[in-house]
Parts: structure tokens; C-alpha cells; sequence
């Protein structure tokens, strides 16, 4: 079964073509990230304009790539959610249309789910039962995967998701955007040599906080700045992204060692980080439990995961309305 898929929630255009969940004939990522650095974040007007011109081409590549027609695709799918409202609009728009037009089944997803599937397609024989650690830009949630379509909600972040706080660091370091890859590089060199709080650790439930955190960082830049003393750039990036680790990786295991479950997967933009990677790994050896992440191209937005998640929604009987306004509508 051939599933199209559009990505539009935020700053990347992409479409894919996969078959059977699985296997990815095409995942084309038209990225805004250079639009949006000159004003240190994602601006979401600039961004549904975005969508708007590179939606065609993209999906003509997406097609061409993978060498199918319209009419070869079993299912049309697009995030439906969440996201930006304008940018969601522009993929979930072209989806229903093609759908309508060619008259497939459509399938909205949400992207939340849409991250975790990346894992369906880096690892064949990845199946449910698992512990999902969604870790992006936006989102922060520890999930029970009990089947492909069925999930369990345990803790998400009470204010700011894991690589917001990554970029919103590094934006007060002067690193640029998306602030999570040049962090992750600098704090290779350096040393843990601050004590940040690690929010939450303790406490006897799933949930996150990171605003602490940040604001302990720049507690910390504005002191030793007004003391005069140095601040070595890369220990500061090592510092924070150690506290991160400590409490993702405490909370994370403890959960599956609660519900005995054998598998953790991460997914989303901030599992692309090598050390979150190496530290659950570590930890994953210890505990004997088998960690997950995928292929870094798949742990950023792109539309081959909505792919993969609207094939399991699909077999499991979900298809959405294909409407948009209704102009027969009476009274
Ligand atoms: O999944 P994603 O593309 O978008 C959302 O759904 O939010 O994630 C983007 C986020 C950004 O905050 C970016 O800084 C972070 O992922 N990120 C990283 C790394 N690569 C991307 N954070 C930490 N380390 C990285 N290597
Ligand atoms: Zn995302």
C-alpha cells in the first residue's frame, strides 16, 4: 500500500511516498530554516507563506522521486496537528484536494505520533509494546506505545519543550538558529563545570520542566557577566545539556522499568543529539533495555513519519472528512 504524505506544521515543506508503513520511495524536505534564522525563531506568517510557494514543487519531487503518479497512491495523508494553524492549513489543504480529486481515502495525522513512526521506518522489525520519549522544538511527552495506534499519555512538559529550551540557550549565547545542533557540537568540548538545577528529577510523576533551566542559564550569564569573570561558551552548553540529560534519562527509564517494558524510543529533532543518544545508550546497556532513535534525516520533521503513521491509522479503519467548507450547508 502506497501512502502520499504532506508535512506542513511548521517550518519545513516535505512529501513522501511509502509503502507499507515501512519502506520510503521518496522524503523531499523543503526547509525555511534560513528564512527564519535572521529573526531567531520560526514566524508563523512568514512560514504559511512559505508552504504556499514550495508546496507544489515539493510535491512534484516527492512524486517524481519516488517514481509513482497520483493515481498509483492508495492513500492521501497530511499533519493534521498539531502546529502552526496557517502552516497546518497549506499541507492538510493539498492533501483533501488530491484526495477529493483522485477520490482516495484520506488520513490526517498527528504529529505527534507522526515522530515516533520515524522509527518504524530506521528499525523493520521495531513493533509496540514501548516506552516513546518525544523529545522537539515543540513538544515534550513520555508516552506508552501500546499499539500502533493506541497510546498511553504519562508526562509531558509543564512549560517549555526540550529543544526550545536548547534554542532559546543558545539564542542568549549569541549561537544562532536552531540553537540544539550548535550546542550539542560546542559542549563536545566542554566541561561540566556549572551546577544546574535538574527540575523535576525527584518528583514522584512523568512530567518535565525546562523554563528553570533556561532561566538558570541566563541567571547564570548575567551574574558572571556583571562580575567581569569569563564565560566559556562551551561550558555552559555542556553544563545545560548535562542537566537535560539527567532528568530525560531518570524519568525515562524509571517509567519503563514501572510498566517492565524491554524498548525505549526517542524520536523528534532533540534526539537527533549525541550525547542524549550516548547517555541512554549507556544506560540502555545497564539496565538492559534496547534504545531507539532514528536516522538523523527522520528525526526533524519530514513527511516519510506521517507516511508511516497514516498507514497504521488506515489499516486500523481511521480515514478523515475530506471537507473544507461546506457550500450545501442549510439551516
Ligand atoms: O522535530 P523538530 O524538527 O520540530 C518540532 O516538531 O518541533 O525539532 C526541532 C528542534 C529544534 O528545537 C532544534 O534545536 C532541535 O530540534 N534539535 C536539536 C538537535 N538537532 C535539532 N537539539 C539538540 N541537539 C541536536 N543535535
Ligand atoms: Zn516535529
Amino acid at each position: 500500500m502506497k501512502v502520499l504524505a504532506i508535512e506542513s506544521s511548521c517550518d519545513e515543506t516535505s512529501v513522501a511516498v511509502v509503502e507499507d508503513g515501512r519502506i520510503v520511495h521518496s522524503n523531499v524536505i523543503a526547509s525555511q530554516i534560513d528564512t527564519h534564522k535572521k529573526y531567531g525563531g520560526v514566524v508563523p506568517e512568514i512560514a504559511s507563506r512559505q508552504h504556499v510557494e514550495a508546496i507544489n514543487t515539493v510535491l512534484k519531487e516527492g512524486l517524481d522521486e519516488a517514481g509513482v503518479s497520483l493515481d498509483d497512491i492508495d492513500v492521501v495523508s497530511a499533519t493534521k496537528g498539531p502546529g502552526l494553524i496557517g502552516a497546518l492549513l497549506v499541507g492538510l489543504s493539498a492533501g483533501k484536494t488530491i484526495a477529493l480529486s483522485k477520490d482516495k481515502p484520506f488520513v490526517g495525522v498527528n504529529h505527534i505520533i507522526g515522530h515516533v513512526c520515524a522509527n518504524y521506518i530506521s528499525f523493520k522489525d521495531l513493533e509496540p509494546p514501548f516506552i516513546g520519549l518525544i523529545i522537539s522544538g515543540g513538544h515534550t511527552y513520555l508516552i506508552e506505545v501500546n499499539d500502533y495506534v493506541d497510546f498511553t499519555l504519562h508526562g509531558r512538559t509543564v512549560d517549555d519543550a526540550v529543544g526550545e529550551a536548547f534554542d532559546k540557550v543558545a539564542r542568549s549565547l549569541g549561537l544562532g538558529y536552531p540553537g540544539g545542533p550548535i550546542i550539542d557540537k560546542l559542549a563536545r568540548e566542554g566541561k561540566e563545570t556549572i551546577e544546574f538545577p535538574r527540575v523535576m528529577i525527584k518528583e514522584d510523576n512523568y512530567n518535565f520542566s525546562f523554563s528553570g533551566l533556561k532561566t538558570a542559564v541566563l541567571n547564570y550569564l548575567n551574574s558572571t557577566k556583571l562580575r567581569g569573570d569569563e564565560i566559556v561558551v562551551e561550558d555552559v552548553c555542556k553544563s545545560f545539556q548535562e542537566a537535560v540529560v539527567d532528568v530525560l534519562i531518570e524519568k525515562t527509564f524509571r517509567l519503563a522499568k514501572e510498566k517492565k517494558l524491554d524498548k525505549i524510543v526517542l524520536c523528534g529533532g532533540v534526539s537527533a543529539n549525541s550525547r542524549i543518544r550516548e547517555a541512554f545508550e549507556n544506560k540502555g546497556e545497564d539496565e538492559n533495555i534496547k534504545i531507539y532513535y532514528p536516522e538523523l534525516k527522520l528525526c526533524t520533521d519530514n513527511a516519510a513519519m506521517i507516511a508511516s503513521a497514516a498507514y497504521y491509522l488506515y489499516k486500523s479503519g481511521n480515514v478523515d472528512e475530506k471537507n473544507f467548507a461546506n457550500p450545501n450547508l442549510g439551516l
